[in-house]
Protein backbone atom coordinates (compact mmCIF):
# COMPACT_ATOMS: atom_id res chain seq x y z
CA UNK A 1 0.00 0.00 0.00
CA UNK A 2 1.57 3.52 -1.13
CA UNK A 3 2.50 5.33 1.89
CA UNK A 4 0.46 8.83 1.97
CA UNK A 5 1.25 12.50 3.43
CA UNK A 6 -1.47 15.29 3.14
CA UNK A 7 -0.88 19.27 4.28
CA UNK A 8 -3.51 19.14 7.03
CA UNK A 9 -5.47 21.86 8.49
CA UNK A 10 -5.15 20.42 12.30
CA UNK A 11 -7.32 22.96 13.99
CA UNK A 12 -9.63 25.86 13.56
CA UNK A 13 -7.76 28.49 11.48
CA UNK A 14 -4.12 26.63 12.10
CA UNK A 15 -1.68 26.60 9.51
CA UNK A 16 -1.29 23.96 6.94
CA UNK A 17 1.00 21.02 8.19
CA UNK A 18 2.51 18.40 5.80
CA UNK A 19 2.15 14.98 7.89
CA UNK A 20 1.98 11.23 7.01
CA UNK A 21 -2.09 10.90 6.42
CA UNK A 22 -4.03 7.17 5.76
CA UNK A 23 -3.90 5.92 2.37
CA UNK A 24 -7.72 4.80 1.35
CA UNK A 25 -8.61 2.60 -1.39
CA UNK A 26 -11.67 3.42 -3.76
CA UNK A 27 -15.15 2.75 -3.06
CA UNK A 28 -16.60 1.00 -6.42
CA UNK A 29 -17.58 4.31 -8.31
CA UNK A 30 -14.23 6.20 -6.78
CA UNK A 31 -10.94 5.96 -8.35
CA UNK A 32 -7.52 7.13 -6.47
CA UNK A 33 -4.84 9.34 -8.13
CA UNK A 34 -1.52 9.88 -7.39
CA UNK A 35 -1.41 13.68 -7.59
CA UNK A 36 1.67 15.78 -9.86
CA UNK A 37 -0.21 18.98 -9.13
CA UNK A 38 -2.90 20.40 -7.34
CA UNK A 39 -4.58 24.09 -7.61
CA UNK A 40 -5.56 26.87 -4.77
CA UNK A 41 -9.17 28.26 -5.08
CA UNK A 42 -10.19 31.27 -2.90
CA UNK A 43 -12.83 28.60 -0.60
CA UNK A 44 -9.50 27.23 0.77
CA UNK A 45 -7.78 29.77 2.39
CA UNK A 46 -11.74 30.98 3.20
CA UNK A 47 -12.22 27.97 5.31
CA UNK A 48 -8.87 28.44 6.79
CA UNK A 49 -9.55 32.08 7.67
CA UNK A 50 -13.34 32.26 8.39
CA UNK A 51 -12.91 28.62 10.77
CA UNK A 52 -16.39 27.09 11.78
CA UNK A 53 -18.45 29.80 10.04
CA UNK A 54 -17.84 27.88 6.74
CA UNK A 55 -18.73 23.93 5.92
CA UNK A 56 -19.13 23.97 9.76
CA UNK A 57 -19.31 19.97 9.72
CA UNK A 58 -15.67 19.83 8.72
CA UNK A 59 -14.18 18.53 12.02
CA UNK A 60 -10.27 18.80 12.17
CA UNK A 61 -7.61 17.43 11.19
CA UNK A 62 -9.15 17.67 7.60
CA UNK A 63 -7.38 17.99 4.28
CA UNK A 64 -8.80 20.50 1.99
CA UNK A 65 -8.63 21.33 -1.82
CA UNK A 66 -10.57 20.71 -4.81
CA UNK A 67 -8.00 20.85 -7.71
CA UNK A 68 -6.05 17.95 -8.86
CA UNK A 69 -4.18 16.14 -11.98
CA UNK A 70 -2.65 13.49 -11.75
CA UNK A 71 -2.39 9.43 -12.58
CA UNK A 72 -4.86 6.86 -11.37
CA UNK A 73 -3.49 4.57 -9.43
CA UNK A 74 -6.35 2.57 -8.29
CA UNK A 75 -10.05 2.13 -9.77
CA UNK A 76 -13.19 1.02 -7.95
CA UNK A 77 -14.71 -2.39 -9.27
CA UNK A 78 -17.58 -0.20 -11.02
CA UNK A 79 -15.64 1.80 -12.69
CA UNK A 80 -15.16 1.04 -16.70
CA UNK A 81 -13.82 4.66 -17.67
CA UNK A 82 -10.39 4.72 -16.29
CA UNK A 83 -7.68 2.40 -15.90
CA UNK A 84 -4.60 2.25 -13.57
CA UNK A 85 -1.88 5.00 -15.14
CA UNK A 86 -4.51 7.25 -16.90
CA UNK A 87 -3.34 10.61 -16.67
CA UNK A 88 -6.37 12.66 -15.66
CA UNK A 89 -7.78 15.84 -14.15
CA UNK A 90 -10.44 15.63 -10.86
CA UNK A 91 -12.79 17.51 -8.99
CA UNK A 92 -11.99 16.76 -5.20
CA UNK A 93 -15.24 16.21 -3.02
CA UNK A 94 -13.89 16.11 0.33
CA UNK A 95 -15.21 19.51 1.30
CA UNK A 96 -18.98 18.87 0.11
CA UNK A 97 -21.33 18.03 3.31
CA UNK A 98 -21.87 14.66 2.04
CA UNK A 99 -18.94 13.52 1.60
CA UNK A 100 -16.79 15.47 4.37
CA UNK A 101 -14.05 13.00 3.77
CA UNK A 102 -10.36 13.86 4.45
CA UNK A 103 -9.17 11.12 2.01
CA UNK A 104 -11.32 13.12 -1.12
CA UNK A 105 -9.27 16.46 -0.14
CA UNK A 106 -6.84 17.73 -2.55
CA UNK A 107 -3.96 18.98 -0.83
CA UNK A 108 -1.94 14.95 -0.38
CA UNK A 109 -0.63 12.91 -2.68
CA UNK A 110 -3.11 10.32 -3.03
CA UNK A 111 -6.73 11.64 -3.61
CA UNK A 112 -9.69 9.46 -3.40
CA UNK A 113 -12.16 10.86 -6.74
CA UNK A 114 -15.61 10.21 -7.76
CA UNK A 115 -14.99 8.44 -10.87
CA UNK A 116 -17.96 10.50 -12.68
CA UNK A 117 -16.00 13.57 -11.18
CA UNK A 118 -12.50 13.30 -13.60
CA UNK A 119 -11.69 13.02 -16.89
CA UNK A 120 -8.58 12.04 -18.90
CA UNK A 121 -6.08 14.59 -20.34
CA UNK A 122 -4.39 14.50 -23.18
CA UNK A 123 -0.21 13.85 -23.11
CA UNK A 124 -0.06 17.82 -24.53
CA UNK A 125 -1.45 18.91 -21.57
CA UNK A 126 1.05 19.43 -18.20
CA UNK A 127 -0.32 18.04 -15.04
CA UNK A 128 -0.09 21.81 -13.58
CA UNK A 129 -2.22 23.06 -16.76
CA UNK A 130 -5.01 20.21 -16.09
CA UNK A 131 -5.34 21.49 -12.51
CA UNK A 132 -6.37 24.32 -12.78
CA UNK A 133 -9.81 23.09 -14.09
CA UNK A 134 -11.58 21.29 -12.10
CA UNK A 135 -14.20 23.49 -9.45
CA UNK A 136 -13.83 26.43 -11.73
CA UNK A 137 -15.31 24.24 -14.32
CA UNK A 138 -17.77 22.78 -12.21
CA UNK A 139 -18.88 26.10 -10.54
CA UNK A 140 -19.60 27.44 -14.46
CA UNK A 141 -21.25 24.28 -15.83
CA UNK A 142 -23.37 24.23 -12.54
CA UNK A 143 -24.69 27.76 -13.42
CA UNK A 144 -24.98 27.79 -17.13
CA UNK A 145 -26.12 24.04 -17.13
CA UNK A 146 -28.49 22.89 -13.88
CA UNK A 147 -32.13 22.94 -14.48
CA UNK A 148 -32.14 24.94 -11.51
CA UNK A 149 -30.03 27.38 -12.80
CA UNK A 150 -29.54 28.77 -16.42
CA UNK A 151 -30.40 25.50 -17.68
CA UNK A 152 -28.54 26.91 -20.98
CA UNK A 153 -27.98 24.00 -23.66
CA UNK A 154 -25.00 21.88 -23.58
CA UNK A 155 -22.22 21.93 -25.03
CA UNK A 156 -20.94 19.59 -27.95
CA UNK A 157 -18.38 19.98 -30.85
CA UNK A 158 -20.63 21.25 -33.16
CA UNK A 159 -23.04 23.88 -31.51
CA UNK A 160 -25.84 25.06 -33.33
CA UNK A 161 -26.12 28.91 -32.57
CA UNK A 162 -29.23 30.01 -30.24
CA UNK A 163 -28.88 33.59 -31.13
CA UNK A 164 -29.14 34.33 -27.35
CA UNK A 165 -26.22 36.35 -25.54
CA UNK A 166 -24.85 35.34 -22.16
CA UNK A 167 -23.31 37.89 -19.88
CA UNK A 168 -20.80 36.33 -17.99
CA UNK A 169 -19.71 39.10 -15.47
CA UNK A 170 -15.99 38.55 -14.13
CA UNK A 171 -14.35 36.68 -17.43
CA UNK A 172 -11.03 37.01 -16.66
CA UNK A 173 -11.43 35.21 -13.31
CA UNK A 174 -10.94 31.00 -13.45
CA UNK A 175 -14.80 30.47 -13.06
CA UNK A 176 -15.64 33.02 -15.75
CA UNK A 177 -12.63 31.60 -18.28
CA UNK A 178 -14.66 28.23 -17.70
CA UNK A 179 -18.10 30.42 -18.56
CA UNK A 180 -16.88 31.72 -21.17
CA UNK A 181 -15.45 28.66 -23.07
CA UNK A 182 -18.34 26.79 -22.08
CA UNK A 183 -21.33 28.92 -23.22
CA UNK A 184 -19.53 29.34 -26.63
CA UNK A 185 -19.53 25.61 -26.93
CA UNK A 186 -23.11 25.78 -26.26
CA UNK A 187 -23.73 28.24 -29.19
CA UNK A 188 -24.07 31.32 -27.09
CA UNK A 189 -22.18 34.75 -27.61
CA UNK A 190 -20.86 35.65 -24.64
CA UNK A 191 -20.34 39.58 -23.48
CA UNK A 192 -18.47 39.74 -20.45
CA UNK A 193 -16.78 42.14 -18.04
CA UNK A 194 -12.36 42.53 -16.52
CA UNK A 195 -10.08 44.87 -16.38
CA UNK A 196 -8.86 46.08 -19.18
CA UNK A 197 -5.65 44.19 -18.96
CA UNK A 198 -7.59 41.60 -19.58
CA UNK A 199 -9.59 42.57 -22.22
CA UNK A 200 -7.44 40.23 -24.81
CA UNK A 201 -7.54 37.66 -22.65
CA UNK A 202 -11.01 36.86 -22.86
CA UNK A 203 -11.91 37.90 -25.83
CA UNK A 204 -9.33 34.78 -26.88
CA UNK A 205 -11.81 32.62 -24.62
CA UNK A 206 -14.29 33.37 -27.07
CA UNK A 207 -16.08 36.42 -25.82
CA UNK A 208 -17.40 38.93 -28.10
CA UNK A 209 -17.27 42.23 -25.89
CA UNK A 210 -15.93 42.94 -22.49
CA UNK A 211 -16.37 46.44 -20.55
CA UNK A 212 -14.28 47.67 -17.67
CA UNK A 213 -16.00 46.38 -14.15
CA UNK A 214 -14.29 49.20 -12.56
CA UNK A 215 -16.04 51.63 -14.91
CA UNK A 216 -18.63 54.04 -12.76
CA UNK A 217 -20.55 53.63 -16.30
CA UNK A 218 -20.36 50.07 -16.23
CA UNK A 219 -23.81 48.83 -16.17
CA UNK A 220 -24.88 51.19 -17.91
CA UNK A 221 -22.46 50.27 -21.05
CA UNK A 222 -23.18 46.91 -21.03
CA UNK A 223 -27.14 47.41 -21.01
CA UNK A 224 -25.96 49.53 -24.42
CA UNK A 225 -23.94 46.10 -25.50
CA UNK A 226 -27.52 43.99 -25.03
CA UNK A 227 -29.61 46.32 -27.20
CA UNK A 228 -30.94 44.57 -29.87
CA UNK A 229 -30.19 41.23 -28.55
CA UNK A 230 -31.75 38.17 -26.51
CA UNK A 231 -30.33 37.82 -23.26
CA UNK A 232 -30.02 34.07 -21.98
CA UNK A 233 -29.57 35.33 -18.61
CA UNK A 234 -26.33 35.88 -16.55
CA UNK A 235 -23.48 34.60 -14.49
CA UNK A 236 -22.46 36.70 -11.87
CA UNK A 237 -19.25 36.12 -10.43
CA UNK A 238 -16.34 38.40 -8.29
CA UNK A 239 -17.81 41.28 -5.54
CA UNK A 240 -20.97 43.79 -6.42
CA UNK A 241 -21.33 41.41 -9.34
CA UNK A 242 -24.76 40.10 -8.29
CA UNK A 243 -26.35 43.64 -7.85
CA UNK A 244 -25.01 44.84 -11.29
CA UNK A 245 -26.18 41.50 -13.11
CA UNK A 246 -30.08 42.32 -11.67
CA UNK A 247 -29.67 45.44 -12.84
CA UNK A 248 -28.42 44.30 -16.39
CA UNK A 249 -30.85 41.85 -16.71
CA UNK A 250 -33.58 43.55 -15.99
CA UNK A 251 -33.18 45.86 -18.90
CA UNK A 252 -32.58 43.52 -21.05
CA UNK A 253 -34.96 41.64 -23.31
CA UNK A 254 -34.80 37.42 -21.98
CA UNK A 255 -34.07 35.17 -19.81
CA UNK A 256 -34.69 36.88 -16.18
CA UNK A 257 -32.29 34.37 -14.43
CA UNK A 258 -29.18 35.20 -12.89
CA UNK A 259 -26.79 32.83 -11.03
CA UNK A 260 -24.24 34.06 -8.22
CA UNK A 261 -21.06 32.02 -7.57
CA UNK A 262 -19.93 35.09 -5.33
CA UNK A 263 -21.36 36.03 -1.94
CA UNK A 264 -22.77 39.71 -1.89
CA UNK A 265 -19.64 40.62 0.65
CA UNK A 266 -16.23 40.11 1.11
CA UNK A 267 -15.09 38.02 3.48
CA UNK A 268 -11.37 39.13 2.68
CA UNK A 269 -10.72 40.06 6.47
CA UNK A 270 -12.26 37.25 8.31
CA UNK A 271 -15.66 37.20 9.90
CA UNK A 272 -16.61 40.23 11.85
CA UNK A 273 -20.01 41.34 13.68
CA UNK A 274 -19.95 44.23 10.70
CA UNK A 275 -19.51 41.71 7.78
CA UNK A 276 -22.52 39.27 9.13
CA UNK A 277 -24.20 42.23 9.15
CA UNK A 278 -23.37 43.37 5.82
CA UNK A 279 -23.72 39.91 4.37
CA UNK A 280 -27.90 40.21 6.22
CA UNK A 281 -29.01 43.02 4.69
CA UNK A 282 -26.90 42.40 1.36
CA UNK A 283 -29.24 39.24 0.71
CA UNK A 284 -32.26 41.15 2.08
CA UNK A 285 -31.94 43.90 -0.40
CA UNK A 286 -30.85 41.48 -3.06
CA UNK A 287 -33.75 39.51 -2.89
CA UNK A 288 -36.36 42.17 -2.42
CA UNK A 289 -34.86 43.40 -6.03
CA UNK A 290 -35.00 40.77 -7.22
CA UNK A 291 -38.65 39.71 -6.45
CA UNK A 292 -39.75 43.48 -7.18
CA UNK A 293 -38.87 42.67 -11.12
CA UNK A 294 -39.49 39.26 -11.67
CA UNK A 295 -35.49 37.55 -11.48
CA UNK A 296 -35.15 34.75 -10.09
CA UNK A 297 -31.18 34.41 -8.76
CA UNK A 298 -30.09 31.37 -7.72
CA UNK A 299 -25.89 30.57 -5.69
CA UNK A 300 -24.15 28.05 -7.27
CA UNK A 301 -22.62 25.10 -4.80
CA UNK A 302 -19.61 24.35 -7.48
CA UNK A 303 -20.10 20.14 -6.49
CA UNK A 304 -24.10 20.01 -6.95
CA UNK A 305 -23.23 18.83 -10.24
CA UNK A 306 -22.32 15.34 -9.10
CA UNK A 307 -25.69 14.27 -7.86
CA UNK A 308 -26.89 15.59 -11.92
CA UNK A 309 -26.48 14.48 -15.07
CA UNK A 310 -24.21 17.70 -15.88
CA UNK A 311 -21.37 15.98 -14.56
CA UNK A 312 -21.42 13.41 -17.08
CA UNK A 313 -22.11 15.84 -19.71
CA UNK A 314 -18.72 18.07 -18.65
CA UNK A 315 -16.02 15.30 -17.32
CA UNK A 316 -17.27 12.46 -19.86
CA UNK A 317 -18.93 13.46 -23.12
CA UNK A 318 -17.55 16.86 -23.60
CA UNK A 319 -14.33 18.30 -21.86
CA UNK A 320 -11.37 15.11 -22.85
CA UNK A 321 -12.04 15.38 -26.57
CA UNK A 322 -12.87 19.09 -26.59
CA UNK A 323 -9.03 19.15 -24.53
CA UNK A 324 -7.51 16.92 -26.86
CA UNK A 325 -9.00 18.80 -30.13
CA UNK A 326 -7.30 21.79 -28.98
CA UNK A 327 -11.54 23.48 -28.51
CA UNK A 328 -10.92 24.03 -24.91
CA UNK A 329 -8.18 25.52 -23.33
CA UNK A 330 -6.95 24.85 -20.08
CA UNK A 331 -7.27 28.94 -18.12
CA UNK A 332 -6.31 30.51 -16.84
CA UNK A 333 -2.64 30.10 -17.10
CA UNK A 334 -0.28 28.10 -13.78
CA UNK A 335 1.11 30.27 -11.44
CA UNK A 336 3.41 27.36 -10.21
CA UNK A 337 4.50 28.92 -6.42
CA UNK A 338 6.79 25.44 -5.78
CA UNK A 339 7.42 21.94 -5.65
CA UNK A 340 5.89 19.84 -2.65
CA UNK A 341 3.16 19.62 -0.30
CA UNK A 342 4.85 22.37 2.01
CA UNK A 343 3.98 24.78 -0.74
CA UNK A 344 -0.05 24.86 -0.34
CA UNK A 345 0.17 26.59 2.63
CA UNK A 346 2.14 29.93 0.29
CA UNK A 347 -0.61 29.18 -2.33
CA UNK A 348 -3.34 29.73 0.03
CA UNK A 349 -1.43 33.02 1.08
CA UNK A 350 -0.98 34.18 -2.73
CA UNK A 351 -4.26 33.29 -3.84
CA UNK A 352 -6.01 35.66 -1.00
CA UNK A 353 -3.72 38.38 -1.45
CA UNK A 354 -5.19 38.23 -5.59
CA UNK A 355 -4.54 37.06 -8.64
CA UNK A 356 -5.35 38.35 -12.08
CA UNK A 357 -5.99 35.74 -14.87
CA UNK A 358 -3.91 33.11 -12.99
CA UNK A 359 -4.14 30.35 -11.14
CA UNK A 360 -2.21 29.39 -7.90
CA UNK A 361 -0.66 25.99 -8.74
CA UNK A 362 1.61 23.31 -6.69
CA UNK A 363 3.38 21.07 -8.32
CA UNK A 364 4.07 17.46 -6.79
N1 LIG B 1 -20.09 29.17 -5.35
C1 LIG B 1 -19.12 28.31 -5.65
O1 LIG B 1 -19.28 27.08 -5.63
C2 LIG B 1 -17.80 28.87 -6.08
C3 LIG B 1 -16.78 28.05 -6.58
C4 LIG B 1 -15.59 28.63 -7.02
C5 LIG B 1 -15.42 30.00 -6.89
N2 LIG B 1 -16.41 30.74 -6.37
C6 LIG B 1 -16.29 32.19 -6.23
O2 LIG B 1 -16.18 32.74 -7.54
C7 LIG B 1 -15.35 33.90 -7.51
C8 LIG B 1 -14.23 33.72 -8.49
O3 LIG B 1 -13.41 32.65 -8.07
P1 LIG B 1 -12.13 32.32 -8.96
O4 LIG B 1 -11.38 31.23 -8.31
O5 LIG B 1 -12.59 32.16 -10.34
O6 LIG B 1 -11.40 33.70 -8.76
P2 LIG B 1 -9.97 34.20 -9.22
O7 LIG B 1 -9.57 33.54 -10.48
O8 LIG B 1 -9.05 34.15 -8.06
O9 LIG B 1 -10.32 35.72 -9.48
C9 LIG B 1 -9.34 36.63 -9.87
C10 LIG B 1 -9.97 37.55 -10.87
O10 LIG B 1 -11.05 38.23 -10.23
C11 LIG B 1 -11.34 39.35 -11.05
N3 LIG B 1 -12.14 40.26 -10.24
C12 LIG B 1 -11.80 40.82 -9.06
N4 LIG B 1 -12.82 41.57 -8.59
C13 LIG B 1 -13.82 41.49 -9.50
C14 LIG B 1 -15.13 42.05 -9.58
N5 LIG B 1 -15.59 42.83 -8.62
N6 LIG B 1 -15.89 41.72 -10.66
C15 LIG B 1 -15.42 40.92 -11.62
N7 LIG B 1 -14.18 40.37 -11.61
C16 LIG B 1 -13.40 40.64 -10.55
C17 LIG B 1 -9.98 39.87 -11.44
O11 LIG B 1 -10.11 40.37 -12.73
P3 LIG B 1 -9.13 41.46 -13.40
O12 LIG B 1 -7.73 41.03 -13.08
O13 LIG B 1 -9.48 41.41 -14.83
O14 LIG B 1 -9.47 42.76 -12.73
C18 LIG B 1 -9.08 38.61 -11.41
O15 LIG B 1 -8.69 38.19 -12.70
C19 LIG B 1 -14.89 34.05 -6.06
O16 LIG B 1 -15.75 34.94 -5.42
C20 LIG B 1 -15.05 32.64 -5.49
O17 LIG B 1 -15.22 32.64 -4.10
C21 LIG B 1 -17.59 30.23 -5.97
Amino acid sequence: MPTNTAAWLGAKQAKLEVKPAPYTSPREDEIVIKNHAVAINPVDWLKQVLGNVMFSWITYPFVLGSDLAGEVVEVGSAVTRFNVGDRVLGHAVGMDKKRNSPAEGAFQAYTVVLAHMAAPIPRTLSYENAAVLPLALSTAACGLFQKDHLALHYPSATPTPTGQTLLVWGGSTSVGSNAIQLAVAAGYEVITTSSPRNFDYVKKLGASQTLDYNSTTVVKDVIEAFKGKTIAGALAIGSGSAEACLDIVHACNGAKFVSTATSPVSFDNGMTAGVVLQLVSSNVSLRVKSRRRGIRTKFIFGTTLKNNEVSKVIYEDFLPQALADGRYVAAPDPYVIGTGLEYVQAGLDAQRKGVSAKKVVVSL
